[in-house]
């Protein structure tokens, strides 16, 4: 049978991506920052996923403000890499698990989760940047990625507690998927940034290593947060935090196994507009 083994967050700072695609990351202003991801690169070449389940946010890329679904499911066999602008990143494509993602679309379906199902995705900096910041630039991604798009653009987003509940019906549609599979769950963006307006640049370390502290120890107290204590405390675009609850819900202890490991913590300012934070959590032994 599949089963979650571990799960991985972090911020999804464009930028980052670019100073990898440069060969930058050996410069003073980006050192401190990879260096924060080096024990994770080495923690996941020895204990390598065969599927990531990446909940991510697409930034109005291949999801335009046409038609906008809260959560949708990648069940393609592969994803492209999106053009945001400036041409695609010069990383691998995105292979995806089709019979795994139509078997969680089933499963989570039927778990009253109303998923989007998402035969087409190029798929943007949210999803690429962390691929790139936990496996470095490989001629190949060494894993499989089934995509869970989140809406944290467009007013109404979906609750923590709503995002801790996905997770929960994640696990149990991997757990009751027949190959023998390890499967990551992950979630991306964040942590306190907004983009625009007067408070462009705005900051929260506390607020930050606050919520790093409840994902590990309290997620269902830190899933009852509101969305607008996201917008105050963590800026217009720290809404994204939600996402981490998606793969929190998808841990052993939320169904009433033991607490997971925390295998590697790590919280960084500045990266572009925004504090990085990255967290690496493996189910008990
Ligand atoms: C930035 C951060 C993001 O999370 C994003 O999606 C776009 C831009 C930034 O810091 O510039
Ligand atoms: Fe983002």
């Amino acid at each position: 049978m599949a089963r979650i083994t571990a799960s991985v967050y972090t911020s999804h700072v464009p930028a980052t991506g670019v100073a990898m695609d440069r060969g930058r990351t050996g410069e003073p202003y980006w050192r401190p920052l990879f260096a924060g991801y080096e024990a994770s690169r080495e923690w996941i070449s020895a204990n390598p996923p065969d599927v990531v389940v990446l909940v991510y946010n697409d930034h109005a890329n291949a999801i335009g403000l046409d038609m906008i679904p809260t959560f949708a499911i990648g069940t393609a066999a592969r994803f492209p890499v999106a053009d945001e602008g400036w041409g695609p990143r010069p990383v691998p494509e995105v292979v995806g698990h089709a019979g795994l993602a139509a078997h969680m679309t089933q499963s989570i379906i039927q778990q009253d989760f109303d998923l989007t199902i998402a035969n087409r995705l190029p798929v943007d900096h949210g999803l690429t940047v962390p691929l790139s910041l936990m496996f470095g630039q490989p001629d190949r991604w060494p894993c499989a990625v089934v995509p869970v798009a989140v809406n944290v653009i467009q007013y109404p987003v979906p609750s923590g507690r709503r995002c801790l509940g996905l997770g929960r019906a994640i696990r149990r549609a991997v757990e009751s998927f027949d190959d023998d599979l390890d499967v990551h769950a992950w979630g991306t963006g964040g942590m306190s940034h907004q983009l625009q307006g007067p408070r462009a640049g705005l900051i929260n370390r506390a607020w930050d290593n606050a919520f790093l502290d409840r994902l590990v120890a309290d997620p269902e107290g830190l899933a009852c947060v509101p969305h607008v204590e996201y917008v105050r405390e963590a800026g217009s675009e720290g809404i994204e935090l939600v996402m981490w609850l998606v793969a929190r819900g998808a841990m052993a202890d939320l169904a009433g196994g033991p607490p997971p490991q925390v295998v590697h913590r790590f919280y960084h300012v500045p990266a572009s507009n925004t504090a990085v934070g990255h967290l690496v959590l493996q189910e008990a032994a």
